[in-house]
């Protein structure tokens, strides 16, 4: 399965903060925002992703980066001119994933809880199948017009989609984190900008609900979704990664260790980045992330 990580955009909400820096590489507490998705695509079992960006700060990207092998994985760098959409994706180089699955996720999303590995197993095994179709996840929030909103019957499919609704009809946002089976290439090439001008995730997701092949997963309480796009919710991103890693000892969105613990490097692997970045936490925590781990998780803090 290939991986799609949109990282381009404007970031105007978050002015003044955007005005030399893309907003996916602020710091969320102890990395750049963009490890978050990028953990979460990795946690999927994606290895090979396309990293979207605009023309100005792709380079940075490539400089945070690297290729991707370090951490067993390759990235493709691509540069979307203008942002015209998130189904923009799939038509900026579709010869990257071609006819094969992929999952796309926007790259200021931080996705974090329990049974976040069997969820993201499950939907990526249906997008796998031939015909799988597309799969997105339900998350109820208090306040939903800012978001895409998923209405589903009493068996949990979806019914309607509606991008922003100014009269919402339920409570279930859709976050940034969707499965496509290998025909959404050709279903984004079809799609017509919406009056805003952009190619819609929400259109794109309708082409399969009209189908009958959209499913959509609720995620409990248990789930942490947050977006980091304003002053506020930067913020509080921040906080819940610090309040949570002070508390276990264990990082949230560590790739490094991902990558370790799917085989896909080795514990020297670790070390060697360790080593590269000197003497600080991170490094600490990778130098327990490859040790035998025997210790308390708070030991490398
Ligand atoms: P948004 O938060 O909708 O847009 P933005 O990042 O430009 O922010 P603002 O509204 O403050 O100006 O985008 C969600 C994510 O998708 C974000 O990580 C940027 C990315 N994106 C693209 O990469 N390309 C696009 O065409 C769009 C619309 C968004």
């Amino acid at each position: 399965m290939k991986g799609i990580l949109l990282a381009g955009g404007h970031g105007t909400r978050l002015a003044p903060l955007t005005g030399a820096i893309s907003k996916q590489l602020l710091p969320v507490y102890n990395k750049p925002m963009i490890y978050y998705p990028l953990s979460v695509l990795m946690l999927a079992g994606v290895r090979e992703v396309m990293v979207i960006s605009t023309p100005t700060h792709l380079p940075l990207f490539g400089q945070v980066l690297g290729d991707g092998s370090a951490w067993g994985m390759r990235f493709h760098f691509v540069e979307q001119a203008e942002p015209r959409g998130l189904a923009q994706a799939f038509t900026l180089d579709p010869g990257f994933h071609g006819t094969e699955p992929a999952c796309l996720i926007l790259g200021d999303n931080l996705i974090y809880g329990s049974g976040l590995a069997r969820t993201l197993a499950s939907a990526a095994a249906a997008a796998r199948r031939p015909g799988g179709g597309a799969a997105i996840f339900g998350y109820p929030v208090r306040d939903p017009r800012a978001y895409g909103v998923v209405e589903v019957d009493g068996g949990g499919r979806a019914v309607s989609l509606e991008e922003k609704p100014a009269r919402p009809r339920g409570h279930l946002a859709v976050p940034g984190l969707y499965f496509y089976d290998g025909s959404a290439g050709e279903r984004a090439a079809a799609l017509a900008p919406s009056p805003r001008g952009e190619l819609e995730i929400t259109d794109l997701n309708r082409t399969y609900l009209d189908d009958g092949l959209l499913s959509v997963e609720r995620w409990g309480r248990g789930m942490a979704w947050l977006d980091a796009g304003t002053h506020e919710s930067l913020l509080e991103a921040q906080n819940f990664v610090r309040t949570v890693e002070q508390r276990q000892g264990t990082m949230i969105g560590c790739p490094e260790e991902i990558a370790l613990r799917s085989g896909w490097i080795g514990a020297d692997d670790v070390l060697r980045v360790a080593d590269a970045m000197g003497d600080n936490r991170y490094a600490s925590y990778l130098r327990w992330v490859a040790g035998p781990r025997d210790g308390p998780a708070e030991a490398w803090a």
